[in-house]
């Protein structure tokens, strides 16, 4: 059996996984941070950092306890190195690096993106590559082709926001507080997704790119206008937003060449409307459609651990301990 460590801290939630090659997550911890942030409707870099800092050793502590192994049971380290803000992700590498070193066990600085992108893996044994990965969260916005660990083919960004940040800065026009997403999508279930009429941005475009900004602003002009009730505003940005991601997959998926499934992944993937309507994609296009477990879906250290055991499977050489942390890292 093989057993990783993984570690996360790019963002507002601290975690620690230790995961098996048998897709076993033998535990995990996740301290998340929304309470500290909240009052500012976003995250705060510094105040993150600090948090983290705080949190973490006690957290890896837990999860080893509560596993019943030590360090010396782990046969890699591997946390996140970026992309996120850059003091969190710090803690959590330094900390990699520092037991990974204790233990002479082999590191392994993770994309945060890979552990989103081979999350599905670690949920579904079946799931093979090459598969089509739509990432949807806070910070990230991408169609992928997942080719094998460590073969990503991107064709897809977001020109701007990312749909999880549309999500936020929707609830925050409408007074729904932090985290928005689920906020909006439970607000929306009381409107009419048809009344307020909002832009498709760069619907029907060649390029399966993503835009969110321009709807944004739309349901900021709608809400001062003093016209519609919020949950019409929410109900009809959700079905914008879902319109968008729709034509930009299907745009993608016609480009992509031969894929295994569809699937979604990142915090955005636990909107119950989002999946269903991928899923009917899918269909479309006779593809299976699958989406990790929520809790695999939102930032979790479970998936960074993953990463650790595909690398080690597939025989990825240790990445040095002086490794970088990154704050951008495509
Ligand atoms: O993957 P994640 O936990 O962190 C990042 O890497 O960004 O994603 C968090 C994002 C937030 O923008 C949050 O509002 C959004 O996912 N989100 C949702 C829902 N749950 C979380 N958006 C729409 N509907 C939801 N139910
Ligand atoms: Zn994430």
């Amino acid at each position: 059996m093989t057993l990783v460590l993984g570690i996360e801290s790019s963002c507002d939630e601290t975690a620690a996984a230790l995961v098996t090659d048998g897709r076993v997550i033998l535990a995990q911890a996740i301290a998340s941070q929304e309470a500290e942030h909240a009052p500012y409707g976003g995250v705060v870099p510094e105040i993150a950092a600090r948090a983290h800092a705080e949190r973490l050793a006690p957290l890896i502590a837990r999860v080893l306890d509560e596993a019943g192994v030590t360090l010396a049971d782990c046969d890699a380290v591997a946390a996140t190195a970026g992309p996120g803000l850059i003091g969190g992700v710090m803690v959590g590498l330094v900390s990699a690096k520092a037991l990974a070193m204790a233990s002479d066990r082999p590191l392994f600085a993770i994309n945060h993106l890979e552990g989103h992108a081979l999350s599905p893996r670690l949920a579904d044994a079946s799931l093979a590559y090459p598969y089509a990965l739509l990432l949807v969260s806070g910070g990230h916005c991408q169609i992928l082709r997942v080719e094998g660990v460590g073969k990503y083919r991107r064709l897809a960004t977001t020109i701007d926001d990312a749909l999880g940040e549309a999500f936020d800065k929707t609830a925050k026009i409408l007074g729904l507080g932090y985290p928005g997403g689920p906020a909006v999508e439970k607000l929306a279930l009381e409107g009419n997704p048809k009344a307020v009429p909002l832009p498709r941005p760069l619907k029907g475009r060649p390029e399966p790119h993503f835009s969110f900004a321009g709807l944004k602003s739309a349901v900021l002009r709608a809400k001062e206008s003093g016209q519609y009730s919020d949950a019409d505003l929410a109900a009809s940005f959700q079905q914008a937003a879902l319109d968008c991601i729709l034509d930009r997959t299907r745009r993608a998926l016609a480009e992509m060449g031969e894929v295994t499934a569809l699937v979604v992944a990142g915090g955005v993937a636990a909107n119950r409307t989002v999946r269903a309507g991928l899923e009917g994609l899918a269909a479309e296009f006779a593809l299976p459609f699958t989406a990790p477990p929520l809790p695999l879906c939102t930032d979790n250290a479970a998936m960074i651990a993953w990463a650790g055991v595909e690398r080690l499977a597939a025989c990825f050489p240790a990445d040095p301990l002086d490794f970088q942390a990154r704050p951008r890292w495509p």
